[in-house]
């Protein structure tokens, strides 16, 4: 059975872009692989410094996890605090790896930019990410295209470290569906929490419907492209130029048809969302957390071996 391992940051509402680029491909394949699912928390630290919202944000992500379809009997849910093997194993990979290297991140170089705060945390964040994936000896990593890199990071580090050390990780492959590998938001860029351009996977029907009328569209051409983008992660092809061609020029009718899809696939998620308590949530990332760690420390009793710290 292959190995799958992912993880997202507890750092705000989860949105429809996440569902689809990850959560979504994730939950399909957990059935018929050895999934482990992760919140990171630490990583999340890196940006989000208010203990209240951490808290309430790691329940609201679990939350979204289970409603999304993860079930916790058949896979691992836990969240990265739990298991400390991860930030240890990524202190050893940043002993490996040159700064030149990191500075190469697109990611940190996309968040800099946006006027982040540079903290050391954030600069080191590919080698926590290669640590979370590489202690499971994880075969893949169902991930949206913007962590392409930070999975390649995750293989580099452990090319690194076994010819160092000698053979120890094996080295993960990215899972990428090109179709809804970078889910645009409402301003056509990329959908993400920064960019203040989200459709909330979670939000109200009526949450979601503003979202959805705030879609930039441009009056220039027959669609609606802006629209049409968003709208092809949710029908076929066929199906979506019929309609845009019946509705030509119709923008509202268009946008309408889109909160009707989005509804259709959220409105049975959110009901099991509502049914799901903090207590339970909590049960979950304990026994998760309790059979990572599990797995996380006869690794890293190996990579102690190796390295040469055990005596
Ligand atoms: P995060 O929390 O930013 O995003 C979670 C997942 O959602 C995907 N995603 C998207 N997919 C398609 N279209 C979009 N607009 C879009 N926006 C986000 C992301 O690609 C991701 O798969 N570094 C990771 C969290 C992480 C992780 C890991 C992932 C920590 N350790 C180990 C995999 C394996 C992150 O910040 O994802």
């Amino acid at each position: 059975m292959q190995r799958l391992f992912t993880g997202l940051q507890p750092s705000g509402a989860l949105h429809i872009g996440n569902y689809l680029g990850a959560l979504k491909p994730t939950a399909d394949l957990l059935a018929e692989t050895d999934g482990l699912v992760m919140i990171a928390d630490y990583h999340a630290l890196t940006s989000l410094k208010d203990a209240a919202h951490m808290r309430a944000n790691i329940l609201s992500v679990a939350k979204d996890y289970l409603a999304a379809g993860i079930d916790p009997r058949t896979s691992v849910m836990f969240k990265q605090s739990d298991v400390p093997e991860h930030t240890e194993l990524g202190w050893v990979f940043q002993c490996l790896v040159t700064t030149a290297f990191l500075e190469l991140s697109h990611a940190y170089k996309d968040k800099v930019a946006k006027g982040l705060e540079s903290n050391a945390g954030l600069f080191a964040y590919p080698m926590l990410m290669a640590a979370d994936i590489l202690l499971y000896d994880t075969d893949i990593v169902p991930v949206g295209q913007d962590q392409r890199q930070h999975v390649e990071y995750a293989r580099e580090a452990a090319a690194k470290f076994n010819s160092a050390f000698g053979e120890t990780f094996k080295e993960p492959k990215e899972m990428i569906l090109e179709s809804v590998a970078t889910i645009p938001g409402t301003d056509g860029k990329k959908m993400s929490k920064s960019y203040g351009n989200t459709i909330p996977l979670f939000g109200s029907k009526d949450e979601i419907a503003k979202a959805v009328m705030g879609i930039v569209t441009d009056s220039s051409g027959d669609r609606p492209e802006n629209v049409y983008a968003i709208h092809a992660a949710f029908r076929r092809k066929e199906d979506l130029d019929t309609l845009y061609e019946s509705k030509k020029g119709k923008y509202k009718d268009l946008k309408e048809a889109l909160i009707e899809d989005i509804e259709a696939l959220v409105a049975p998620m959110r009901e099991k969302r509502d049914s799901i308590s903090d207590e339970d949530v909590k049960k979950v990332l304990v026994d998760g957390g309790e059979r990572a760690r599990e797995r996380a420390s006869k690794k890293m009793v190996n990579v102690k071996q190796r390295i040469g710290v055990a005596l």
